[in-house]
């Protein structure tokens, strides 16, 4: 029975997929956030504080996000299914955010391995540092500020589906089960 929480059935996401889809929807926000923050407001001392976790917590999201695409994949056979038109698309925009959620961690460290810099996230020794290469850096970095702000707009868009159409407007149960209730 307990097993049975934890996996998605057709009616509800199971406990794993839906910590995974809340915790990680935080610390995104966290990291866009705090980017955003520094755009609007500019480097003030408490923005860069916040910007300071921007690469370590965005490493520890890689490794996340590769957890939850591996849990979605193996659960995909009984997941709540998308059936119309309306739906289709839903699962293709969910699937756009998951592509987008791989790609802006796998830019970040890359563009931080072609600044020749070292990095060890948490301690971790990743890069030791050696040469760098300033065009491509700057190639990837003007990609991942592109699709950091592309992935910002989506899961506004996402969230407002889900907030305004799904549970004001067509009050279908689709948040209840993202939510922990089954239809
Ligand atoms: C899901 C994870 C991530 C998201 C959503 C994200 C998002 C962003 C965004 C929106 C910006 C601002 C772009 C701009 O200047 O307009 C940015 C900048 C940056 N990100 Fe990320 N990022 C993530 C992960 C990472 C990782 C893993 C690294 C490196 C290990 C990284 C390194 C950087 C750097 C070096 C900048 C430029 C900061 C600066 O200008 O001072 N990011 N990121
Ligand atoms: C207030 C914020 C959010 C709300 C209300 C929300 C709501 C929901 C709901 C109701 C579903 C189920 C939809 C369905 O079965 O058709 C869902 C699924 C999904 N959401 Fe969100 N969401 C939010 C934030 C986010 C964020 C920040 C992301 C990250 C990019 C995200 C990515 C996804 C994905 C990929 C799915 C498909 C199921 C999965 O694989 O986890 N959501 N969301």
């Amino acid at each position: 029975m307990l097993r049975q929480q934890w996996r998605d059935t057709p009616d509800r996401y199971g406990s794993i997929s839906r910590w995974l889809h809340w915790g990680i929807g935080v610390l995104l926000l966290w990291q866009l956030g705090g980017m955003a923050t520094r755009a609007l407001v500019g480097p003030e001392a408490w923005v860069q504080l916040w910007i300071s976790t921007h690469r370590p917590l965005g490493t520890l999201l890689m490794g996340l996000i590769a957890l939850r695409a591996s849990w979605a994949l193996f659960n995909l056979p009984r997941r709540p299914p998308h059936r119309g038109l309306l739906a289709r698309l839903a699962a293709c925009s969910h699937l756009l955010l998951y592509l987008l959620m791989l790609a802006m961690p796998a830019l970040g460290l890359y563009m931080t391995w072609l600044s020749g810099q070292p990095f060890a996230p948490l301690g971790i020794p990743l890069f030791k540092g050696g040469s760098s290469h300033v065009d491509q850096m700057l190639l990837a970095r003007q990609w991942h500020a592109w699709l950091g702000w592309t992935l910002l707009a989506l899961i506004i868009g996402h969230a407002g589906m889900a907030l305004l159409w799904h549970a004001l407007v067509r009050r279908d149960g689709t948040l209840g089960r993202m939510a922990g209730r089954g239809r």
